[in-house]
């Protein structure tokens, strides 16, 4: 039986605290979802009905331009369990409101392995598949199982295995048709328990591996590794308002590829198929002067030209409207338009 709790609905929350940006924006209403059932309570008072709600993780991908007129809903839902135990691997359902870092160390401690390339990477389980999280040479779509999320029209619940997720880079189902229809509640994973299928393929990785001398890494090896790496080139949300990557790494036919490097022989390029070519954002904002830079409250970071800062006390139209700057330096110097990988919340 269901039991028909509905979550209280505050008024006029700041979520200053709630996006990893600490921009200053306010919710015109506020619900915390601590269960499912809370969830099916919500549906059958018709809340669904009368509007979308935003749907809020950890706050760690989202630039709040002003006050949010929907109703915010932060996901809560908690717990890790081994759902299923086999010869080599472990299937553990997490609840969508778990530190998704948290997690990459519980499974760590556990010697279980597949995320720990993943490790630091802010926000909770539940916001990682909407955008394939991924980092190090390993993307979520490689350990990923299924989840599932509520439908919020009918109220019910479903099951999205990998393939019917449609992940890309930086991508999936969740951004594209199903945007702001569904709530994400859990997510399982499968784990390695033993022959850890190591990646150690990264640059800079392979690079602090072999600096320290490691020459048969385990899974904690790769976690510390990357975690050191991270501390050393992206900045503490704690310390310095941020949102990670503001833009998504261009990806270039190999024709415009070939144009580029016409007037640019050093850009740095990873192959992505035969067609295409990926171009880190990060070098040419760096060349398009912007690395470091502060203007007012705002700034690129000086460690990674891909990383938007506050310095403190920025608001959301003022990241906006530095990122448009970078935008259209980039888009004069290469030709290139950069698509925002944050979500930008009108
Ligand atoms: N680069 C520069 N200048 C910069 C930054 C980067 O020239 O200021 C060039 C360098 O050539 C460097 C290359 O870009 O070798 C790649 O840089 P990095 O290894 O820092 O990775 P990235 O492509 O900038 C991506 C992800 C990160 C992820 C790292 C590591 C995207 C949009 N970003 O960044 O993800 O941590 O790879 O795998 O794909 C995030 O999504 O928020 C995020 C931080």
């Amino acid at each position: 039986m269901n039991k028909l709790i509905l979550p209280a609905v505050q008024k006029n929350v700041s979520l200053a605290s709630m996006n990893t940006m600490g921009l200053p924006a306010k919710a015109s209403e506020f619900v915390e979802l601590q269960s499912e059932d809370e969830l099916i309570s919500l549906h059958k008072n018709g809340f669904f009905e009368k509007q979308k709600p935003f749907v809020l993780g950890g706050g760690s991908n989202v630039l709040f331009k002003h006050e949010i007129s929907k109703t915010v809903l932060k996901v809560s839902l908690k717990g890790i369990d081994i759902v299923k135990v086999d010869e080599n691997s472990v299937l553990v359902k997490i609840g969508a409101g778990e530190n998704w870092h948290r997690f990459v160390e519980w499974a760590v401690n556990h010697g279980y392995g597949g995320v720990e390339n993943l490790a630091l990477i802010p926000g909770t389980v539940g916001a990682a598949p909407i955008q394939n999280i991924g980092a190090y040479g390993v993307e979520l779509k490689e350990v990923f199982e299924k989840l599932i999320c509520f439908d919020l029209k009918t109220g019910s619940f479903h099951q999205f295995t990998n393939q019917e997720c449609k992940f890309g880079y930086r991508d999936s189902i969740f951004k594209k048709e199903l945007e702001g229809h569904v709530i994400i509640t859990s997510v399982t994973l499968r784990l390695t328990k033993k022959n850890h299928l190591l990646n150690t393929s990264y640059r800079s990785l392979k690079d602090l591996l072999k600096e320290k001398n490691i020459e048969k890494p385990t899974i904690r090896d790769i976690f510390n590794a990357v975690v050191a790496i991270r501390r050393s080139k992206l900045p503490d949300p704690k310390n310095l308002g941020n949102a990670g990557s503001f833009f998504k790494n261009p990806v270039l036919s190999k024709k415009s590829f070939e144009r580029l490097l016409k007037n640019f022989s050093e850009v740095p390029h990873y192959p992505v198929d035969e067609e295409n070519v990926k171009i880190p954002a990060g070098w040419l904002i760096e060349q398009a002067g912007w690395k470091g830079k502060r203007v007012g409250n705002v700034g690129t970071y000086e460690n990674q030209a891909l990383v938007i800062v506050n310095h403190g006390g920025a608001t959301g139209d003022e990241v906006y409207r530095h990122a448009l700057k970078v935008q259209q330096s980039v888009q004069e110097k290469f030709g290139i338009q950069l698509v925002p990988e944050v979500n930008i919340v009108e």
